[in-house]
């Protein structure tokens, strides 16, 4: 390894719509759920449904491939390349002008190495992407066109991410933006602007030798400025992975994690004995803290961890008693959904 190189390793380091707030009750008793863990162990930062898409071929890839990084990206790739997701790859949210650009991560704990890439355009996958970075190249990220130049010598094809249902939704947000535009909505009234949704999937990995990895890709916030980077290509806030520790991922407003480099923060609590359930906790406790406490807040963010054992944790901001965050995981005991906890109770409209 060069010396670059080597001095760079060393200092590398819901689907959440947003809901309508119509009610915050504070004080609310969040009870630590403890479940003993083990590895090998792949999660997501999905429930049932998503959780058995995503879980179900990564943990098919790891048995037959045994490589911990393999399996994490075959399940991210179901999520980049289903158009039913709207939050990640292809059929994702896109930005004020109507274009896809996608952010994702990758970092690998063996050897502390990382890749990502931001505000990629026209490829499906892009944690794939990231992940050529990280093995590829002697950089750590990549964007815009020029991560789109990376992806084409590498073999990857242009295509168009917006399918019609994504077109239509931004169509309609555009339309509801003003009512001093020259843009009109339908006049059916069917559509109901809500607060711009992001979306994420954090899916992360132990395998049978306590090696760890994760990834986290997006098509981030909804009708964004065309540029803007969310939290999910940025290492140590929208994921971050130590082979001594543990790894996290953030989902949610991620100016948020940016700004409380919220996944290195939730690994370093878990490195000073923090149960990952603690650790996801704390992160969103601080949070709630720098932006003046929990009547200043109305939007969410959730975070997922696993520690070196094998244990679990997730918190979110808001949620409500049934729409609690959650993770799904998959380990030797086969598929589970776990229910994490949440900070501020709201009532969804
Ligand atoms: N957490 C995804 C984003 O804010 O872009």
């Amino acid at each position: 390894m060069n010396p670059r190189r080597k001095f760079l390793h060393t200092l590398a380091g819901a689907s959440l719509s947003m809901p309508l707030i119509n009610k915050i009750k504070f004080n609310i008793t969040n009870p630590i759920i403890t479940k003993d863990g083990s590895v090998p162990i792949i999660l997501c930062s999905r429930g049932e449904s998503w959780g058995r898409k995503t879980l179900t071929p990564a943990w098919t890839k790891y048995q037959v491939s045994k490589s911990i990084l393999d399996a994490i990206e075959a399940g991210a790739n179901v999520t980049e390349l289903d158009p039913e997701d709207m939050s990640v790859g292809y059929g994702g949210l896109p930005n004020e002008n109507g274009v896809v650009q996608l952010d994702a991560s990758v970092m690998y704990g063996p050897t502390h190495n990382c890749g990502s890439v931001a505000g990629l355009e026209n490829i499906k996958t892009p944690c794939s992407v990231a992940r050529l970075v990280m093995e590829r190249t002697d950089h750590m990220m990549l964007q815009g066109a020029g991560a789109l130049q990376f992806a084409k010598d590498h073999g990857f094809v242009e295509e168009n991410l917006l399918t019609e249902q994504s077109r239509l939704r931004w169509l309609r947000w555009k339309e509801n933006l003003s009512d001093q535009d020259d843009r009109f909505p339908p006049r059916d009234g069917q559509y109901k602007p809500r607060k711009r949704p992001t979306g994420t999937i954090n899916v992360l990995g132990i395998d049978e030798n306590g090696n760890i990895a994760g990834i986290t890709t997006t098509s981030g916030l909804f009708g964004k400025i065309p540029g803007r980077v969310g939290d999910s290509p940025i290492i140590g806030a929208g994921l971050y992975v130590d082979n001594e520790v543990g790894a996290a991922g953030a989902t949610g407003r991620g100016e948020e994690v940016i700004r409380t480099c919220g996944s290195f923060l939730v690994v370093e609590k878990m490195r000073d004995g923090m149960h990952p359930q603690e650790a996801c906790e704390y992160a969103c406790k601080r949070i709630i803290q720098i932006n003046g406490g929990k009547e200043k807040v109305d939007f969410n963010d959730k975070f997922v961890a696993v520690n070196k054992k094998g244990e679990v944790g997730c918190a979110s901001i808001i949620g409500n008693e049934n729409q609690k965050p959650n993770l799904a995981y998959w380990n030797k005991e086969g598929f589970h959904v776990y229910a994490g906890t949440y900070q501020i109770e709201v009532d969804r409209n």
